[in-house]
């Protein structure tokens, strides 16, 4: 039988393995991700992106900052900005998909450091940051517990944190339909246009083990989070929560 050092061993490996593996995959897609997302969603995504943004406006005030974790090409950090008056900052393991980002942030008024980092090992210090956001990343990571705790570790106490991810679709028909599209059509256009189908097999793949709506709740208050509260998008295809990490106990 392992001891608990070799199962941690093994876990860490593994970890690092999934990493590596996630790493590499977005950096072969980087340069038709944003096509990608907008094509297959109809520009749904941007929608989204632009709602989380703008129901984190009341805090995005002069004086505060917003992180924007697993960024990618950075248009929820951009919408970020666009919304209020925070500063904000993105961070991502993948230099590939961080280029674009600063080549978009360079084109624009707003300039937004986009900075490469580990969500699971952020390069900021404790209660940094007033508001937390990561889209479409948090189902990536090796550990999504791990992730969550990360997250809040470097959030303010009083601070927000916003979770876009993909969900799932509540109304049984529509659930139906839009697995075959997910399942079946997604990865061959994605394939085709991306030149990576493994990497939209992995897309329904890694959402179809990620925890629903209800369960990224209870995570979220297992993690220590306050007011934690969902919204559907879409028909539950995408989920927004929202948390805030309680002011510290005197
Ligand atoms: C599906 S993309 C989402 C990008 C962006 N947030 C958006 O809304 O389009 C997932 C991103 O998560 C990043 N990522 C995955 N695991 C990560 C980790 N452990 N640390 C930092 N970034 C990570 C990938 O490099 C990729 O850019």
């Amino acid at each position: 039988m392992a001891t608990v050092d070799e199962q941690q061993e093994r876990a860490s490996r593994q970890e690092h393995d999934h990493a590596a593996r996630v790493r590499l995959m977005f950096a072969g897609i980087a340069g038709r991700y944003d096509l990608l997302n907008h094509l297959l969603s109809g520009n749904t995504d941007k929608r989204w992106r632009r709602r989380l943004a703008n129901q984190l406006r009341p805090a995005l005030v002069p004086g505060t900052c917003a992180l924007d974790v697993a960024c990618g090409t950075g248009d929820l950090a951009l919408a970020l900005a666009e919304a209020g008056d925070a500063r904000v900052v993105g961070v991502d393991f993948c230099r590939p998909m961080l280029e674009i980002a600063r080549r978009k942030s360079s084109t624009i008024a707003f300039s937004i450091p986009f900075i490469e980092g580990d969500a699971l090992l952020l390069p900021f210090a404790d209660s940094s940051f007033e508001v937390v956001t990561i889209a479409f990343g948090l189902r990536n990571l090796a550990d999504v517990r791990g992730g969550l705790r990360e997250l809040s570790r470097v959030l303010k106490p009083g601070g927000r944190i916003a979770i876009l991810e993909f969900s799932r679709p509540v109304v049984p028909g529509f659930r139906a339909l839009f697995q075959f599209y997910f399942t079946r059509v997604l990865p061959r256009i994605g394939g085709i246009v991306s030149g990576s189908r493994g990497a939209y097999e992995y897309l329904p793949d890694s959402v179809s083990r990620f925890p629903d709506q209800k369960r990224l709740v209870e995570m979220m208050r297992e993690t220590g989070l306050a007011e934690v509260e969902y919204q559907n998008l879409t028909g539950g295809i995408a989920a927004l929560h929202f948390g805030r990490l309680p002011l510290l106990q005197s």
